[in-house]
């Protein structure tokens, strides 16, 4: 699920003005400087700490290459996606970067063999049933005293709202449209989401967005906004508490002062843990 998708538009989108965004494809100032700090208080002390990125993100995997020592192993199932991220890197193809063409469900590295391994709206597209296995094969690739760190959107019940609400909140709280684009994407009882699977569907989403904007409900600024977005993503987002209750059967999860530069941070979430012994 969810990696041949990342191609075509979804692709050129996330390449394209990765600066000019406030946010995406690009994280957030908080969320980047949590990033940073994070890396930090993982890396401290650790002499030629080898870093996973999860996927093809520029920005993380020259925040791992900034480290004069560390050993960058990228895994994306999409060499395409590596390949076109890379040129938007001021690391370009370093020494130091490994990049693996594997799924994540199935990666190919030796057990305690990593420091850190780190994930930008990585765990999302994997199938819910599937986070089991994957947590556990991070546990296993992960050095004891390794970590890691996701930055994953989770579904918290007072932040769920009808479309309709979301549309009126954003315009009299004069969102910024990156909001509007996630609660109403992630955090809606729009008909885009499966309660059985938590499963998302962009293209059921994007529909609506369609349909919503041809009747009026959508105005020409938001229309603009969300649109170039649109492709055939699949994504699973679980209850806060689910995805805690997963993570912390592996991970020994470990508090991190949240982001909070824009609103939709409030179920966007970084988690981060050590291995449970
Ligand atoms: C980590 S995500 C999130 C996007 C990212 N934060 C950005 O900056 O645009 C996207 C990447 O994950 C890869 N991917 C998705 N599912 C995968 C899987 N099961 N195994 C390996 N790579 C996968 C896609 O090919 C894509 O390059």
């Amino acid at each position: 699920m969810g990696q041949q998708e990342w191609q075509g538009i979804i692709l050129n989108q996330r390449l394209k003005n990765r600066e000019n965004y406030m946010q995406g494809p690009k994280s957030s100032p908080k969320q980047w400087q949590t990033y940073v700090l994070l890396f930090k208080r993982f890396l401290a002390g650790k002499k030629n700490p080898r870093i996973l990125v999860l996927g093809s993100t520029p920005e993380l995997r020259d925040l791992a290459l900034s480290y004069p020592d560390a050993e960058l192993i990228a895994v994306d199932s999409n060499a395409e996606m590596v390949e076109k991220m890379t040129a938007l890197m001021e690391h370009k193809n370093s020494e130091r970067e490994k990049f693996i063409n594997a799924d994540w469900l199935n990666m190919p590295l030796p057990e305690n063999s990593v420091d850190l391994i780190v994930g930008d709206g990585a765990v999302a597209n994997l199938a819910a049933e599937s986070f089991d296995d994957f947590f556990a094969q991070c546990r296993k690739i992960l050095k004891p005293d390794g970590a890691i760190i996701l930055r994953e959107n989770v579904r918290i019940k007072e932040y769920v709202w009808s479309v309709t609400e979301i549309v009126a909140k954003s315009r009299q709280e004069n969102w910024h449209w990156f909001d509007l684009y996630s609660y109403s994407y992630v955090s809606s009882t729009g008909e885009w989401f499966d309660e059985k699977t938590s499963q998302v569907n962009m293209e059921k989403y994007f529909t609506w967005v369609k349909q919503a904007y041809q009747d009026g409900l959508l105005n020409e600024e938001e229309f603009s906004h969300l649109w170039p977005w649109h492709g055939n993503l699949i994504h699973t987002f679980l209850k806060e508490s689910e995805f805690l209750a997963l993570f912390s059967k592996y991970f020994q999860s470990l508090p991190v002062c949240q982001p909070d530069d824009l609103r939709y941070h409030k179920f966007s979430y970084f988690f981060a843990g050590q291995p449970k012994v």
